[in-house]
């Protein structure tokens, strides 16, 4: 490398960092949080909350970093906002629900903090990946500062019992997945994935493996026993009944309908019309597959989706063919997947009649736009660890290569449009905090290949006492 070339990257960094330490919110002189868009000349709606799922790669690089107090505040103060009882109005917040998002707010001079449980947010959605996340950052957190005992507070104990009765709790369904609506994660709005998406399947089940770590208390074993239960359920079922590659595409091809009984091939009944077969057969590459994007009664939503997929490689929620088999997909077909901006949301955008339907109209929804099929460079850091985890590191470095050459230039905006990511999007916010943290975390995973530690899980042994006493 040149050194003119050393030179702008690290005027580069220096930027992203500078940019990181703008987003910083302050409530009662303390820092807590991170802001959603961290160019403060820049307003509208909600841009002064600290989203929760946003925050995350601003924790990870502050624990990184050695700058606790702000992600132990975080984790203090959001777990405040957990209702710790139900009030049986339908308008209310149920029992162990984090919140999707909260502002500092001073009346009379006197601060105190307002969140958002998807009560006021567009369309009244339910952030279902908050409490997920909550316990995903909580986990990396005791990793980074060894500190147990901070988790071991019986406050702390009682927020992830709560989230883990609420996730574990017996409803209609008899699944090992999580039920959810649409708009329960990052895709905020109506896209066609309510029923089990995958990327909240891949969050639960990082969730349970963290819950089963920092669950230490005497008195929870009952709870430890539902997730040891659910936790080779989850994964089983995800490994068999969501993975697409050319042998399982051939099965469900040939897939017969209205089977009843255990014995049943298509438990699902999903009928073999309703999968795209003459592009997927071309699509997917020999040694290439991925976890389909939702399956349920009659549907398998075969749509890549990423934050799923690379977080049940993060996570070993996929087994090891099957990570290297997606990172061998992203390899292949890495046009349509990363193109110009690392990386597309989900691939492909759904057109004509399909996106009328699927998300009732949605103008910021129009096909390779946005949710349909955008490219979020916050999944940069997602790519990269995923990456790093299977030794895929030329796909990192490709990845964040392409990044750097315009992020800066085009403001840091939150998304970009079209088939390639080559334009900006329509509406993307600039200076977007996820953005700016999204590839500063990539970079330090490829610098510092240990910090995956943090984020990350190894195959699940039911054997194995996997609690974080012994650290
Ligand atoms: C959008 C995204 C959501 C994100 C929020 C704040 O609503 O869909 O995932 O958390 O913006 O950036």
């Amino acid at each position: 490398m040149t050194k003119e070339k050393i030179s702008i990257l690290n005027t580069l960094d220096t930027q992203a960092w500078e940019l990181l330490e703008k987003s910083i919110i302050y409530y009662k002189g303390y820092p807590i949080g991170t802001i959603t868009v961290c160019d403060q000349t820049q307003s509208g709606l909600n841009f002064d909350h600290c989203f929760i799922r946003d925050f995350v790669p601003s924790a990870l690089l502050f624990l990184m970093k050695g700058r606790h107090d702000i992600v132990r505040n975080f984790l203090e103060e959001t777990l405040k906002l957990q209702p710790k009882k139900n009030q049986f109005d339908a308008y209310t917040p149920c029992k162990g629900l984090i919140p999707a998002s909260f502002k500092v707010v001073s009346i009379d001079g006197e601060e105190s903090l307002e969140a958002d449980f998807g009560e006021k947010a567009i369309a009244r959605v339910t952030p279902v990946d908050s409490c997920l996340w909550w316990i995903i950052l909580l986990h990396a957190y005791v990793k980074a500062t060894k500190d147990v005992k901070f988790a071991m507070q019986p406050q702390f104990q009682q927020g992830i019992i709560l989230i883990m009765e609420l996730c574990l709790a017996t409803r209609f369904d008899m699944n090992p997945m999580l039920l959810v609506p649409d708009g329960a994660c990052m895709i905020y709005r109506r896209m066609g994935i309510y029923g089990y998406p995958l990327e909240i399947q891949s969050l639960f089940y990082g969730a349970l493996r963290a819950s089963r770590k920092l669950l230490i208390c005497a008195g929870n074993e009952e709870v430890v026993t539902a997730i040891d239960n659910r936790l080779p359920l989850l994964r089983d079922h995800i490994r068999h009944h969501y993975w697409i590659d050319m042998k399982s595409l051939n099965i469900i091809y040939r897939f017969k309908s209205e089977e009843y009984g255990h014995t049943a091939v298509n438990p699902f009944n999903i009928y073999p019309d309703s999968i795209p077969y003459a592009d997927l057969s071309v699509w997917l590459p020999k040694h290439g597959g991925y976890l389909a994007g939702n399956v349920g009664p009659s549907q398998l939503d075969v749509r890549f989706f990423s934050l799923g997929n690379l977080m049940a490689i993060i996570c070993s929620l996929t087994n090891e063919r099957q990570s290297q088999a997606i990172m061998n997909l992203i390899e292949e077909q890495w046009d349509d997947l990363v193109g110009e901006m690392p990386m597309k949301i989900c691939f492909p955008a759904l057109e004509k009649e399909e996106y009328k339907i699927f998300t009732g109209c949605d103008p910021k929804n129009i096909a390779w736009s946005y949710h349909n099929g955008g490219s979020w460079p916050v999944l940069l850091w997602f790519l990269a660890a995923a990456a790093q985890k299977t030794g895929r590191t030329n796909i990192s470095n490709r990845a964040i290569e392409i990044a750097q050459a315009r992020l800066s230039e085009d403001e840091w905006p939150e998304y970009y449009d079209s088939t390639s990511g080559s334009l900006i999007g329509k509406d993307a916010r600039r200076y977007q905090t996820w953005t700016v943290t999204g590839f500063l975390l990539a970079k330090e995973l490829v610098r510092n290949p240990e910090y995956l530690d943090l984020i990350s899980f190894g195959e699940f042994d039911t054997e194995k006492n996997d609690r974080f006493c012994d650290l």
